[in-house]
């Protein structure tokens, strides 16, 4: 047996990801066992992305967390079970032929510090990003690998397609066990180069009604969602994975409008309703069908998950027309030069045709800002020791 080390440190990133056709309902609220498959598209990195650092030590007298710089909750059962189960494989593996070099005493106390490159309140989803992170940077230090989707998903259901890039699919799985209820990519990030994304940050009230409750009441009252989870998610799951395979625009685009809609539908339909779209949702989802019919095709297409706030899929030819129909929509309040970020937006002079057909009414300081994105890869190992958020004392580092 090789001798045991006192101290390791790992550090990783993981993606966030937007789902084209939504999970939403749980047939197992402990296990996180989804009531249907669910298909989304891995954002990159650049742009969006959460780095976590996990250290054990000898000397470490209890587990301890950071997120985003200040002390939280470390008992929080979903992490406990994502630490759980990163131990249990790592105990598995030690028991089997593979032996390590310098085990890591799976007793040891951790330390674990998480940041997010993009800010929390702009409520972009953060969960996902957060435990795919989370079980990649623990999987690392214990020495774990293969099959981790499984692992993320009891940390947040939306977490296991994260643990992959391009465009994955979460199958719902059969067995009451949930082995089999794992993430699974479609295609990778390079298989639709042109595909680009724009997030719409909507100004305003955070306030909502968080998913794991909300999508509890809509299992317990809508019939709508008992119909969309046994008929319409499987022919669309089918149908979308087609539409990816040949890189159809339109079919694409057509298939996550609707299903987005389909899931606030559903929302309407639980019992008290839920709302998660607002005004500036609805102003965004018209406009992107004036701006389509003017173009007599499926050039832009929304997607909203439990918030006001618009992802935009298109192709890259498209992105300068499209984000200055934007700003004339909704001009921006203060700081201008700051409205579109991410990946660089070439300009463009709007035709007068299309500011008739398509800018309504402005509605100026709606849109807090555009991030520019596209497709991406999975989790990623950070190799360079100065990029650890933990010190060799075990202590988030002072960040200038
Ligand atoms: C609307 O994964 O956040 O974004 O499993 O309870 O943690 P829990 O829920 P979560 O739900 C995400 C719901 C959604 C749709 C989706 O991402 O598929």
């Amino acid at each position: 047996m090789a001798e045991e080390r006192a101290f390791a440190v790992v550090t990783c990133t993981a993606p966030v990801n937007i789902a084209v056709i939504k999970y939403w309902g749980k047939r197992d609220d402990d296990l996180i066992l989804p009531i249907n498959s669910s298909l989304s598209v891995t954002l990159h990195q650049d742009q969006l992305k959460t780095t976590t650092t996990a250290a054990a030590s000898r000397d470490f007298v209890e587990d301890r967390l950071w997120l985003n710089g200040k002390e939280a909750d470390v008992g929080h059962p979903r992490l406990q079970a994502c630490l759980r189960e990163v131990r249990r494989l790592a105990r598995k593996r030690r028991g089997g032929s593979a032996e390590d070099a310098a085990p890591l005493n799976l007793s040891y106390k951790i330390h674990i510090a998480t940041e997010n490159n993009f800010p929390t309140a702009a409520g972009l989803a953060s969960s996902a990003a957060g435990y795919a992170c989370l079980v990649s940077a623990l999987a690392r230090l214990y020495g774990v690998e293969g099959e981790l989707s499984e692992v993320a998903r009891r940390g947040s259901g939306s977490a296991c397609r994260s643990m992959l890039g391009g465009f994955v699919q979460w199958q719902r799985g059969e067995r009451p066990d949930g082995r089999d209820s794992l993430a699974h990519q479609v295609a990778p990030e390079t298989h639709w180069p042109e595909l680009r994304v724009l997030i719409l940050v909507v100004s305003g009230e955070k306030k909502q009604v968080a998913s794991t409750a909300g999508m509890q009441t809509s299992v317990d009252t809508s019939p709508l969602l008992k119909h969309r989870a046994e008929v319409v998610v499987p022919e669309r799951l089918a149908l979308m994975m087609q539409h990816i395979r040949e890189r159809d625009f339109e079919g694409f685009g057509q298939l996550t409008m609707k299903d987005s809609n389909q899931f606030h539908a559903t929302c309407l339909d639980t019992f008290p309703p839920i709302f998660y779209l607002n005004d500036i949702s609805r102003h965004i989802i018209s406009l992107a069908h004036r701006f389509n019919a003017h173009h007599g095709r499926t050039k832009v297409a929304y997607t909203f998950d439990a918030g006001p706030n618009a992802v935009i899929f298109t192709l890259a030819d498209t992105v300068a027309e499209f984000v200055e129909v934007v700003r004339r929509s909704f001009p921006p309040a203060t700081n201008g030069d700051q409205f579109v970020r991410g990946l660089p937006v070439g300009s463009a002079s709007l035709p007068e045709e299309l500011l008739t057909a398509v800018v309504m009414e402005p509605v100026p300081g709606a849109i807090q800002y555009i991030l520019h994105t596209k497709p991406g890869p999975g989790p990623q190992p950070v190799d360079d020791a100065s990029q650890h958020l933990l010190g060799a004392d075990g202590l988030p580092r002072c960040r200038s």
